[in-house]
């Protein structure tokens, strides 16, 4: 049976196969990414919180992005802070604005109460996605280059639209994997 036609026949058949393959899943690729691409001009506001959070202020305090955000570079999420971690600060730090220092009451009262202040996510990929934090942590990503200047914002926003051809762009150019697998399974 495999003597029925030479070798290299054989070989070139197998590679066309491959070839129509490969074809397909460029298109795909190409199709994806042009169809999805109104790529720089994207942003989104944050929605309204139970309590607000200002990054600027925060950030100013030198806190770092890690210490509130500390599942970052160890897992798949990112997190968000328990009101615990506020506490450490806000137990005793106050506000002299009388505004702002209403919404640090509100927070002392989630903590009295032992409740979760339920914030409503802004960053959310599609379920068939996989985006694993700790990877483009470890390897050195500042969390800048997806999430912009968080450090300047008073209400967080999302700047990357996060679609494929977003992913796959910084892939091509950095060196990440590009198999579909790889990002959905
Ligand atoms: C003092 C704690 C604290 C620090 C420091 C902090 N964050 Fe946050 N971050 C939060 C909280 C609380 C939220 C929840 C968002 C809200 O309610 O506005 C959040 C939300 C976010 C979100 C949006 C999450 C979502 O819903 O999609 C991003 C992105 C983010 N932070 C990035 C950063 C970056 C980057 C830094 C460093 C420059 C940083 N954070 C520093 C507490 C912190
Ligand atoms: C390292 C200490 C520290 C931590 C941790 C901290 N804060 Fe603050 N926070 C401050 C300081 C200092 C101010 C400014 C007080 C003032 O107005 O003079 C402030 C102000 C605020 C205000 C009023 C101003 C505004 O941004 O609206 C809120 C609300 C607030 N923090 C919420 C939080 C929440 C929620 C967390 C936890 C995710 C948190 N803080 C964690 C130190 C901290
Ligand atoms: C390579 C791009 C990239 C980098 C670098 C990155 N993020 Fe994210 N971040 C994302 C994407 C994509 C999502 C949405 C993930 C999802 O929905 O599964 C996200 C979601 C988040 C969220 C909300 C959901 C969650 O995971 O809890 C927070 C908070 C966050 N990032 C903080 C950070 C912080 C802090 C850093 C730096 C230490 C960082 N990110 C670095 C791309 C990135
Ligand atoms: C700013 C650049 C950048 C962006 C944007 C980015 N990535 Fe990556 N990603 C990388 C790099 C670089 C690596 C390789 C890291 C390594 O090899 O250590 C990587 C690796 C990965 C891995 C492999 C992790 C593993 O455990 O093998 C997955 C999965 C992944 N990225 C998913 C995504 C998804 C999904 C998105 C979009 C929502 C995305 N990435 C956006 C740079 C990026
Ligand atoms: C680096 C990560 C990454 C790789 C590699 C990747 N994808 Fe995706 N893909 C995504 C993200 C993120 C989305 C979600 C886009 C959105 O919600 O806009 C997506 C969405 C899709 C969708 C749904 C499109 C839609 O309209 O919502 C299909 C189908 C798909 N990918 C197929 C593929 C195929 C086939 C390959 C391999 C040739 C591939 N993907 C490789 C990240 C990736």
């Amino acid at each position: 049976m495999s003597q029925l036609f030479p070798r290299t026949a054989n070989l070139l058949a197998r590679l066309s196969v491959y070839g129509i393959f490969i074809v397909a899943a460029l298109g795909m690729v190409a199709l994806l990414i042009y169809s999805r691409s109104p790529y720089p001009a994207f942003a989104q506001k944050s929605p309204t919180q139970p309590v607000p959070f200002s990054h600027a202020l925060h950030v100013s305090l030198k806190i770092d992005c890690q210490y509130c955000h500390a599942d970052a570079r160890r897992s798949t999420f990112a997190g968000v802070p328990s009101v615990k971690r506020c506490m450490g600060c806000h137990q005793i730090v106050a506000s002299k604005d009388a505004e702002l220092q209403k919404e640090v009451e509100k927070l002392r009262t989630f903590a009295k109460e032992s409740r979760p202040v339920e914030r409503v996510r802004l960053h959310k990929l599609a379920g068939f996605v996989y985006f694993p934090h700790k990877r483009h942590v470890q390897t050195g990503l500042a969390c800048q280059q997806c999430h912009g200047e968080v450090q300047t914002m008073t209400e967080v926003a999302q700047v990357a639209p996060l679609t494929m051809g977003w992913c796959v762009s910084c892939h091509a150019e950095r060196k990440g994997p590009l198999e579909c697998v790889v990002c959905h399974h």
